[in-house]
């Protein structure tokens, strides 16, 4: 599967740090473009080898005369592959090419007025007042040899500049968010007009390769796979099931901490619609038991983590002969577990962390795809709505949504206040620009009336939160009518419950989940 970017016609985006390196691909591959990641120091032979059709120089935190500014090798730009170097990108460009790179007078952030001075490939079709979004200090001061300026603002006289002839090109401001109007033509520009890319890149595409891939890979292989009905494994799934049928079974383990109807959604889409080998492990009281007592959210996900390891080890062993694991492993995990080591501020449990010691090959079919190509590909694979769409979902499930003890009685409160949230969610039409709605039950008490009696019961917490990758996260300004609806129904329908609060916190400094 890693030689995808060899069959396919490909870009690369260089990442010298930016916030937005994944942006950049996940825009280029909206243009129909496969696009990869790689560290800033890749070796320009490696580059060479790989053949992109273009390189695309990121952005950064770092000033390119700093001591440990991160500088790409300097013969990329020798390779005779157009390059397009965006905001520190292009101070990198600039001052490698022998230009000089400098401090602005003042700092540029924000919507910025951009005026084009010369036509080239890269604004074809553009108004030549555009708006480019600027985050920056430095700037170009002066253009390398062989360039021309092709734009500039009220603050930088070099707000793009290009040289033609070799294909080099370069913006201060970022093509690819979307306070840049126009950012996506211009990326377009980059790719079918200097890089002259045929754009190949589909999910259909993608889906063809695959299969091939897997059936390579495999061959005559026995594959397990951990079922959580989430995106990422469903899709994973159904792929594999394509490429190597009845080769691949999946267990689904049902630990009782799953949201209403669940298990059933799951076992009637893989096993009966698509006709998966599927193995539903019913383990409700299991996890329960091993539950009991326990409020400690770490000590809760790591009993979690542990069952769930043990069931799936005795699953496989029952099946026998086991060559190969797959996994619903996707591009975003790929990148940031390359990166920096970050503080565990909770031990995630993903049903994709299984047993390091079962020496099985791994088989992880999307490790090249961003979540929303992960959607699509559902979607081409005929998966319904419900599962392509879902929001996600935490491995320990219900869990981390009950402060304190975890009891089947608790559990089912929460399930029946969740499934109010999430449908009165889907009637407002809200649920795909939610990243997550979800209640959370509370474990103090407090007093309310109902009909001419005094209630002493627990509080649901309604928690929903926009966010492009859960890195951050904002509370949802949902209307006041729906929290209304949501709110009323919870406290007349839901045993136990008297109280709902909404959870007005952004992340940081809280995190989406309670625990
Ligand atoms: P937090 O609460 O850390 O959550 O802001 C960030 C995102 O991760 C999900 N989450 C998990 N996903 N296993 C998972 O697979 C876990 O243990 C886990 N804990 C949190 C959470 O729902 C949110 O989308």
């Amino acid at each position: 599967m890693d030689n995808l970017n060899r069959l396919q016609e490909h870009v690369v985006v260089i990442d010298f740090g930016a916030q937005y390196s994944q942006l950049i691909a996940r825009r280029i591959r909206e243009c129909n473009v496969y696009c990869e990641i790689l560290p800033y120091d890749t070796p320009a032979e490696e580059l060479a080898a790989r053949k992109p059709k273009g390189i695309v120089l990121s952005g950064g935190p770092s000033s390119v005369y700093e001591e440990d500014a991160p500088h790409p090798d300097p013969r990329i730009f020798e390779l005779g592959i157009p390059v397009l170097g965006i905001c520190y990108g292009m101070q990198l460009m600039g001052y490698n090419l022998g230009g000089n790179v400098g401090p602005g007078d003042k700092r540029e952030y924000g919507k910025t007025e951009l005026k084009v001075v010369e036509g080239c490939d890269l604004f074809y079709g553009l108004d030549k007042q555009l708006i480019g979004w600027m985050s920056h200090g430095d700037s170009v001061k002066q253009t390398p040899e062989g360039f021309q300026v092709i734009a500039r603002t009220a603050n930088t006289s070099v707000a793009a500049m290009a040289n033609p002839i070799r294909r080099l090109y370069a913006v201060q401001f970022h093509p690819e968010v979307v306070h840049t109007p126009k950012g996506k033509q211009i990326l377009e520009n980059f790719l079918y007009r200097v890089c002259e890319c045929k754009g190949d890149w589909t999910m259909e595409s993608f889906i063809k390769l695959a299969v091939e891939g897997i059936r390579r890979q495999v061959g005559k292989g026995k594959v397990i796979l951990a079922m959580s009905g989430g995106v990422d494994s469903s899709a994973a799934a159904i792929l594999i099931h394509k490429a190597i049928g009845d080769q691949l079974t999946s267990i689904f383990v049902d630990n009782g901490l799953l949201r209403k109807g669940e298990p059933e959604t799951v076992a009637q889409t893989f096993r009966d619609k698509f006709g998966l080998k599927l193995v539903v492990v019913d383990a409700e009281d299991r996890f329960l038991n091993a539950l009991a007592g326990v409020t400690d959210p770490e000590k809760k996900r790591n009993i979690i983590g542990r069952e769930f390891v043990r069931i799936f080890e005795e699953e496989a062993a029952k099946l026998g002969d086991v060559d190969f694991l797959a996994q619903g492993t996707i591009y975003p995990d790929v990148i940031e577990s390359g990166s920096k080591v970050a503080a565990t501020i909770k031990s995630h449990h993903n049903v994709g962390g299984l047993p390091e010691d079962m020496k099985l090959q791994l088989v992880e079919p999307l490790r090249q795809l961003f979540k929303d190509e992960v959607r699509r590909v559902c979607e081409e694979l005929g998966l319904p709505e419900e599962i392509a769409w879902r929001q996600p979902f935490p491995g320990p499930g219900l869990a981390v949504r009950i402060i304190g003890e975890v009891t089947k009685e608790r559990l089912d409160v929460l399930r029946e206040a969740d499934a109010i949230v999430l449908e009165e969610i889907k009637n407002a039409g809200l649920y795909r620009s939610i990243w997550q709605a979800f209640a959370v039950l509370l474990a103090i008490r407090s007093v309310g009336v109902m009909g001419d009696a005094r209630t002493y019961a627990h509080p649901i917490v309604l928690r929903a939160v926009t966010s492009d990758d859960a890195m951050t996260a904002d509370w949802a300004k949902l209307p006041y009518e729906l929290l209304e609806r949501i709110s009323n129904r919870i406290i007349n329908e839901v045993k136990g419950v008297n109280r709902v609060l909404y959870d007005i916190s952004s992340k940081p400094p809280a995190t989406i989940e309670w625990e």
